[in-house]
Order: C-alpha cells, then sequence, then structure tokens
C-alpha cells in the first residue's frame, strides 16, 4: 500500500502545536506496519538547510504561472521520503507558516495552500514526476482540503482521507480566489466547495474526500452538532458513514522520561523518586520556591479561548491560596497572557509564567510538574494529557474530545481507595467551580503519597503509543481500497 501524507507541518522541522507532532509519529508508525509511505510539506525558510542531502527530483507546472521544483530528502531521524515543494515566493519567508510575524494571516494563504494541495494531486497522477504514486492521499485539515478536489478533478485513481484535528480553522477566503485556484464554477454551489458565500478549503476536504477521519471518536460525535460543528455539522451528518474517529497516539520516543534529554535527571515508574529531582530543579528554574511538597501544577498551552485557560485564572486565587504552586508556558491571546503575567507579579515564587514558545521548557514542565491542567472548550484530541500520562505527571482535563477519551477519570472511594482504572480527573462540568473543586480532589489525593505513587503508575502504563492508531488508519485505507 502506498500512502501520501500531506500536511503543513511537522514535528521536528516545523512545528506550531499537535498537528506537527501528529505528522511527525504518524507516518513512521505506518511504516512499521509495512505501508510504503510519503511526506508532503512545503519548503518554507531554512527546511531544506535542515534536512539530509535534499535531491532534486525535478519540477512540476502545479498552475499556469506556477512552476515549483521538488526535492527529496528523508524526514530527520526515519528514513521516510519527505517531499518538500521549493517554491520561494510562497513559502521562503521570515514568519510562521501560516502567520506574518506582526499582521497576522499571510495574505496569499490560499495560494500558498493551494500549491500544497495541487502538488500533492499531481504527484497522485500517473507520470508526473516519479514512478511511485500512492493509492492513497492522507490530507490534514484546511491547508490541504483542496487535494481531494484536484483529485478528481485530474482524474487521479488515488482514494483520499482528509483528517480534522480541528474544525475552528477553516480556511475560509474570498469566493474570487477559485479562478486564482482554478476550481471550476459549477462547483461554486452548496453541493461542493461553497461556504455561505465563500471559498471554504475545510468544506472542500469535507465534501469532496473519500472518507474522513477526526483525532478522537468522541469528537467525531461533537462534530455532528451545532455546539461543535463550527457550521459543518450538517455535512458531517450526511458523511456519517464515511466518518471516522481514530484517537492520536504520542511518540514515545521523543516523550520518554527515561531517556528525554531536556531533563537534569531520567525516570520510569519504578524510579519515580528521580521525578523530585526534576521538579527541584524546575522550580530552581522558573523561581519557584524550592517546597518538595507543594503541588505543582502545569500549564503547556496555546493561550486561547479553545483550551479554557481563562477559567483556570478565575480561580487561580482561591486555588492558589491552598498552597499550590502553578507553572505555566504558552501563548496567545495577548489578554489572556496579560492575566498570567499578572498573576506571577502577584505571587512571586508561587506562580511562574513563561510567555513563548519553548520545546525543552515544555518537556521540563511536563515532567517537573505534579498535575497537569487542561480545561478545554473543545479538544479534538489533545497531546499534552497523553505526554502528562507518560510522566507520570497527573492530568486534570475538560471531559470532551480526545481529553475524554485518552483520560480515564476517577475518584477516591467512600472507603479512601483509589480505583485501579483511574489515570487522571475529569470535570463532570466544564465551569469555574468544578474546575475548582476537581483541582482540589487531585491535591488532595496528592497529600497521601501512596495513593499517588498508585495513580502516577496506572497512568504511566496506560499505552498511548502509535501502534492501536497506526492499526485503525490501516484499516480505514484498506477499506477504501477494497471498495
Ligand atoms: P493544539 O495542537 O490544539 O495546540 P495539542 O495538545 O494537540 O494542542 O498539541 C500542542 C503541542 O504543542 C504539544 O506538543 C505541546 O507541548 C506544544 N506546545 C504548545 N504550546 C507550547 C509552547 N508555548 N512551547 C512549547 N510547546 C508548546
Ligand atoms: C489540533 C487540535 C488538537 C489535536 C491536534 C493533533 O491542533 O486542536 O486537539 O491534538 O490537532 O491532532
Amino acid at each position: 500500500m502506498r500512502l501520501l501524507f500531506v500536511t503543513s507541518e511537522i514535528f521536528p522541522l516545523i512545528k506550531t502545536g499537535g498537528l506537527a507532532d501528529v505528522s511527525g509519529a504518524l507516518p513512521t508508525a505506518l511504516a512499521t506496519t509495512g505501508v510504503d509511505v510519503q511526506i508532503l510539506l512545503p519548503a518554507y525558510r531554512g527546511i531544506l538547510a535542515q534536512c539530509d542531502a535534499p535531491q532534486r527530483l525535478g519540477s512540476l507546472q502545479a498552475f499556469h504561472d506556477i512552476r515549483c521544483d521538488i526535492y527529496q530528502t528523508t524526514l530527520p531521524g526515519t528514513r521516510i521520503p519527505l517531499l518538500l515543494i521549493d517554491y520561494p515566493a510562497l513559502y521562503d519567508r521570515y514568519g510562521g507558516p501560516y502567520h506574518h510575524p506582526q499582521y497576522g494571516d499571510w495574505q496569499d494563504n490560499p495560494l500558498r495552500f493551494g500549491l500544497l494541495s495541487k502538488v500533492a494531486a499531481m504527484l497522485a497522477v500517473p507520470n508526473m514526476l516519479q514512478s511511485w504514486q500512492p493509492d492513497i492521499v492522507h490530507c490534514n485539515d484546511w491547508q490541504t482540503g483542496l487535494t481531494p478536489y484536484y483529485l478528481q478533478q485530474m482524474g487521479s485513481m488515488a482514494k483520499s482521507v482528509f483528517s480534522i484535528h480541528n474544525l475552528a480553522f477553516q480556511g475560509n477566503f474570498h469566493a474570487d480566489w477559485r479562478h486564482r485556484l482554478t476550481l471550476d464554477d459549477q462547483d461554486f454551489q452548496p453541493a461542493g466547495y461553497e461556504f455561505y458565500g465563500h471559498l471554504s478549503f475545510m468544506k472542500v476536504g469535507l465534501y469532496y474526500a473519500t472518507a474522513l477521519s477526526t483525532v478522537s471518536p468522541t469528537y467525531a460525535k461533537e462534530i455532528q452538532t451545532e455546539q461543535f460543528g463550527f457550521g459543518f455539522q450538517g455535512l458531517l451528518q450526511h458523511r456519517i458513514d464515511d466518518l471516522t474517529g481514530i484517537l492520536n497516539g504520542i511518540d514515545t520516543q521523543v516523550w520518554d522520561p527515561a531517556t528525554d534529554p531536556y531533563l537534569p535527571a531520567n525516570y520510569d515508574a519504578s524510579t519515580l523518586q528521580a521525578k523530585s529531582a526534576v521538579k527541584q530543579a524546575l522550580q530552581a528554574e522558573l523561581g519557584l520556591q524550592p517546597l518538595p511538597n507543594a503541588p505543582l501544577l502545569g500549564v503547556v498551552s496555546r493561550l486561547t479561548h479553545q483550551k479554557g485557560l481563562d477559567i483556570l485564572v478565575e480561580i487561580a486565587h482561591e486555588l492558589l491560596a491552598s498552597g499550590c504552586q502553578l507553572a505555566v508556558l504558552g501563548s496567545g491571546e495577548p489578554a489572556l497572557e496579560q492575566q498570567y503575567l499578572a498573576l506571577m507579579q502577584q505571587y512571586p515564587g508561587q506562580v511562574a509564567v513563561t510567555i513563548g514558545y519553548n520545546e525543552p521548557l515544555s518537556h521540563r514542565i511536563m515532567a517537573g510538574t505534579d498535575i497537569f491542567v487542561m480545561p478545554s472548550r473543545f479538544e479534538p484530541c489533545g497531546l499534552n494529557q497523553m505526554y502528562g500520562l507518560r510522566y507520570g505527571t497527573i492530568p486534570v482535563v475538560a471531559n470532551t474530545g480526545g481529553l475524554a477519551d485518552s483520560v480515564q477519570g476517577g475518584a477516591l472511594a467512600a472507603d479512601g481507595t483509589l480505583p485501579d482504572t483511574m489515570t487522571g480527573l475529569v470535570l463532570a462540568e466544564n465551569n469555574p467551580s468544578t474546575l475548582l473543586v476537581t483541582l482540589k480532589q487531585a491535591i488532595q489525593i496528592y497529600a497521601n503519597n501512596g495513593q499517588w505513587k498508585q495513580l502516577q503508575k496506572q497512568a504511566m502504563q496506560q499505552d498511548v503509543s502509535w501502534e492501536t492508531s497506526a492499526k485503525h488508519y490501516l484499516d480505514l485505507y484498506q477499506d477504501l481500497l477494497d471498495i
């Protein structure tokens, strides 16, 4: 089975969030099961230089005025072929993959990701560039949304899977872009790529892909409702037979407390005392008081409405009165950043806030804190709660999407015993008072050393690898080829 995996970000080359982690790990897991996989990514600034000996395969005339070079290399740390689209006018620029360093989205994003989508489809047409052609093209999020359309337009035999990582980001643009991107006018209609008068890349993916998947079973159900569907619930209900929810896994080599190079000490479930050394070092690094028994709460996140971290700010005073500490790493909405910075000023030595993006520090917070907080309003999958499980840092999560599917909640029984299935705490409802009560429950368990160790061990034993999930993708691909 030959698979082309198309993505706009990939760890370790370019990352803004969980999509990069998934793109870096899932193809490797699939390759292990015998899938012949290649990955396609735009050659953003500096990417070619980070890769091993990129070879120019040739060039493709993607649009009448755009001829781009395609380079082949391997995904660093693997033997998986990585194809890079080299078109400097669109990709070689200072800034993020989606955003200008100062002024929001790149204005030519429709063209930048239209090109990615088009090249993906061209690679699935015989004799374009290489003898290798995919049976399946696996697209991810709106940036690859036009691929299923182009596949059809070009008469490709390949089947497409479109994975929804976050329905809130839709790639909706002025309808005039359809001409520039050579979409047929006759398909600009509700039963096509039109979405409330716009061209929606997300809609194109949802409408034209052979199969749809999303990153957890619960989110697959949620997005069929008005609350979580962001206007696509009707279409998703219509395509219910083609929609599967497959829970993400994590890269258990990159995220392994026993070998993690960013940590001052390594540990596993049998050497949990070394986790205290990591906590102590983290407290020192962040300027927190060196209190070994103060429960240390961690947050690593985009600071946006989705993540519900304003709810944590609301209860912060009451929570901190209990004597716990808080370590936050994140960036996002300026108002929320300010609220967290203000909290740090108000509670020196008890609250540490780092605004920015910092991969090594994210590992140290994951390992050095005791409790990891994720009160997301919606969460398609979420990876940090799974990193928390693996690091024995107990997740306290909202009851939504992949959080609900990956954390086995529970509470102490009346006789004080801890359920042997429990790996974290799940909020009964997502509001400030429930968050406060649930965090206090976690802190109560933390105060009992024996119970806490038991909970940590149960969390660390939970399987969060890609192994099972990769098999589900394999079944999905196989079903498409059998049709
Ligand atoms: P999302 O993709 O919605 O942001 P996920 O939980 O799926 O949420 O993935 C987020 C990823 O980005 C995780 O690997 C997390 O550790 C990382 N991350 C988020 N914010 C930061 C940050 N400020 N610094 C370093 N890593 C971060
Ligand atoms: C998106 C979602 C997140 C998910 C990630 C990877 O960024 O917001 O919940 O874990 O994609 O699938």
